[in-house]
């Protein structure tokens, strides 16, 4: 037997119907937010991570899925959306659109990481971008948003962790405190050791348990912060307490990409072990312009799906489909049944049948089996007298409908259960 690949889940029923409830709840916080949907390959030029995401970053240093295709060039599995959606963007001339450009992405990232728990190879993500404006508002309705989509999809208890990374001209500064500090300590992994010299900031993704105890007391972006890049973020935080949203400062929270600037926040839920960020995002005022485009702010978050699946509450368990299985005895109940399927179906209902000629016992076991809320039951009497039983298998309750309104009566039935 061939099985998946390891760190990539196939997703099965019932799990894909709660996906899809979970999307559409997604997509409609979008659209009142004034967010559009962008659907963008899976497959980039490597080049656009290596240099939106930074080389010095666990993503693009360790994770990407990089391979050279038949024509030589170097691609690369997208590991994230928002690389590619200011790559479409500018390819697009997006940047002429009215107003502050919201986009949405729903799809699957691909990341080479040790598959545990909440930690996968292909993953999926939702995710929120806002291109063109700089306002400390724009910051707190994304991340508004993102409470709004976890809220409305059911999940209870979530912790907001903050931050603010500043400018470059405040990084500049930091950046050479934190070399001193780092200089001044020995012990570091080897990724960390050539971390501190090249691109300080990345010592503190480290995983490594050893690292992370080196840096207690490391200086913190925030005492670094420019008067501008002050009152922005102070004025994140006056939003946020005024639309009473508890957040927690973390000063240590720089994430895992170098194109983050400004603003920084995460999501995280209990009952996720280790890989708790149900999502993360942040500003990234650099990079359009590094890009090639033109000199405009942008933020944005990623929801992980499959974290968020696993800290939902579970739905209702062996609740009965809306679907209604047509059982006959007999061939000319048989062809009454195969029309009726159609006209259910033309109605709106979802409707199945069995083809092979079973008994009527186990047609109504397999409709039971199949969590069908009713079965709707045709022999010879009922056809004479042009009527149906439906039989509700919740209560075994009966009815005698007629055959020509039973669309719209077991509609009206399924819409509101009696
Ligand atoms: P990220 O923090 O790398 O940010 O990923 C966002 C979320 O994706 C994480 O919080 C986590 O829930 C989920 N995730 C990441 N890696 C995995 C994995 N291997 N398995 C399962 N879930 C995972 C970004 O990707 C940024 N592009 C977010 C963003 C958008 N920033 C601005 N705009």
């Amino acid at each position: 037997m061939i099985r998946a690949i390891r760190g990539m889940r196939d997703l099965l029923p019932p799990e894909t119907e709660r996906w899809q409830q979970v999307e559409l709840a997604a997509r409609e916080l979008f659209r009142r937010y004034g967010y559009q949907e962008l659907r963008l390959p899976l497959l980039e030029r490597t080049e656009l991570f290596a240099r939106s995401i930074g080389a010095e970053t666990d993503i693009v240093a360790k994770e990407m899925y990089t391979f050279t295709d038949r024509h030589g060039d170097s691609v690369t599995l997208r590991p994230e959306a928002t690389a590619q959606v200011v790559r479409a963007f500018l390819e697009h001339g997006l940047a002429k659109a009215p107003g502050v450009k919201k986009y949405f992405l729903i799809g699957p990232m691909f990341r080479y990481e040790r598959p545990q728990k909440g930690r996968y190879r292909q993953f999926h993500q939702i995710n929120c971008e806002a291109l063109g404006s700089d306002a400390p508002e724009l910051d707190a309705e994304v991340i508004l948003l993102l409470l709004d989509i976890l809220r409305e999809v059911g999940l209870g208890q979530v912790k907001l962790l903050l931050n603010s990374l500043g400018c470059p001209g405040c990084q500049v500064d930091f950046k050479a405190e934190l070399k001193l500090f780092l200089f001044d300590r020995e012990g570091w992994c080897p990724d960390c050791e050539r971390r501190r010299a090249v691109n300080a900031l990345r010592v503190f993704d480290c995983k490594s348990a050893h690292c992370q105890g080196l840096l207690q007391g490391a200086p913190a972006l925030v005492d670094f912060l420019c008067p501008d890049c002050a009152r922005h973020y102070a004025r994140i935080k006056e939003l946020l307490g005024r639309f009473q949203v508890d957040f927690e400062e973390q000063p240590r929270l720089v994430r895992g990409l170098d194109y983050y600037t400004r603003t920084t926040f995460e999501v995280t839920a209990a009952g996720l072990g280790a890989q708790d960020a149900v999502a993360g995002g942040g500003r990234y005022n650099g990079l359009i312009r590094e890009l090639g485009g033109p000199d405009l702010p942008g933020i944005g978050f990623a929801i992980g799906q499959e974290r968020l699946m696993e800290v939902l509450p579970p739905t209702a368990a062996g609740a009965r489909r809306e679907l209604l299985f047509l059982a006959y005895v007999g061939e000319a109940a048989r062809d009454r049944a195969l029309a009726l399927l159609y006209e259910l179906r033309q109605q709106g209902l979802a409707a199945l049948m069995d083809f092979d000629h079973r008994s009527l016992k186990s047609q109504m076991s397999l409709a039971d089996r199949l969590q069908a809320a009713a079965a709707v039951i045709l022999g010879e009497s009922e056809l004479e007298e042009g009527v149906a039983q439906v039989k509700w298998l919740a209560d075994s309750r009966q009815e005698r409908l007629p055959l020509a309104e039973l669309a719209g009566s077991l509609a009206a039935r399924l819409r509101a259960p009696a």
